[in-house]
């Protein structure tokens, strides 16, 4: 069958699923064709071995699977990271976190040592040791998000602590300079309403708030101060209505506290200082 033909019966099958994420289309007949996306549309007739595997993804994704869960891969800040249903996809959104985090640890003349705290896929903590020279640790507490993080920190080459734990239970005596986290901060009630591909594919463990979608802010600003050394600092992602509420938990124990946007102009990371 020509592209041309193929790309038109796909387009119709998304519309009929009312799935309107063209690009992802775009993504697997990229993936599977081994062509530039510029290229697709010059694209001739396409082999019927490659039409075959064009269904079968495409038939994944119109059951709502993530193009990422559906490769088993995808890409972060130019890094790239295997995903599987452990763990959360890592977000665009999250770049601003990681490219601020970045920007301070390099201002800092000594080398320093980071904490990410529920770290997934290692999409935050293994960025951050290929782009800095610091000393790196990353905590979660699904094994088998872990087994992700370290098979991405060998691929990426970069060398990096991880550690099973529930928050800080398995880390008591660690002390960093830079705590980081983008912890589960979506509201219960939110997360049944989420998009399928969200809902029924990502590990709620990874999304999960509590009933006002705080309560890892709370447990990690309460215990921060305990695990920061003097001037170390607090980054937080955030949900793009947490601002305040964050700020707000953060006031007793951290000063300078920022709130900084994303690039679609939601409030998305919140960052502080311990005071001294
Ligand atoms: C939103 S995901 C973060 C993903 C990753 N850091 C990123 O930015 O792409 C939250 C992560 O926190 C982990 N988590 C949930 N509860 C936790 C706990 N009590 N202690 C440690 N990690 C936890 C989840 O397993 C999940 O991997």
């Amino acid at each position: 069958m020509k592209y041309i033909e193929l790309r038109k019966k796909i387009e119709q099958m998304f519309e009929a699923e009312k799935i309107d994420d063209f690009a992802d289309i775009d993504w697997i007949m990229v993936e599977i064709l081994k062509v530039q996306r510029s290229m697709l549309p010059f694209y001739g007739e396409i082999s019927s071995e490659n039409e075959k595997l064009i269904m079968e993804a495409i038939s994944k994704r119109l059951k709502h699977i993530p193009i990422a869960y559906i490769f088993g891969k995808t890409n972060f800040y130019g890094y790239d990271f295997k995903v599987n249903a452990n763990v959360l996809i890592p977000r665009l959104d999250t770049e601003v976190l990681v490219e601020k985090l970045i920007a301070d640890i390099n201002s800092r003349r000594k080398k320093v040592s980071v904490l990410d705290i529920g770290t997934s896929s290692g999409a935050i903590i293994i960025t951050i040791k290929k782009e800095t020279n610091a000393e790196c640790y990353a905590v979660d507490v699904s094994k088998k998000a872990l087994e992700v993080a370290k098979e991405n920190a060998k691929e990426n080459n970069a060398e990096i602590k991880f550690i099973e734990s529930n928050l800080f239970e398995n880390i008591k005596d660690l002390k960093v300079d830079f705590i980081v986290s983008n912890p589960p901060y979506i509201e219960t009630e939110t997360v049944k309403g989420l998009e399928p591909e969200v809902v029924s594919n990502e590990p709620i463990l990874a999304l999960d708030g509590g009933e006002d979608g705080l309560d890892f802010y709370r447990i990690i600003v309460e215990n921060a101060k305990n695990h920061l050394n003097a001037q170390g600092m607090l980054y937080f992602e955030i949900g793009y209505n947490q601002g305040e509420s964050v700020s707000n938990l953060m006031k007793e124990d951290f000063e300078d506290i920022e709130v900084i946007k994303d690039y679609g102009g939601n409030d998305r990371v919140v960052k502080g200082k311990l005071k001294g």
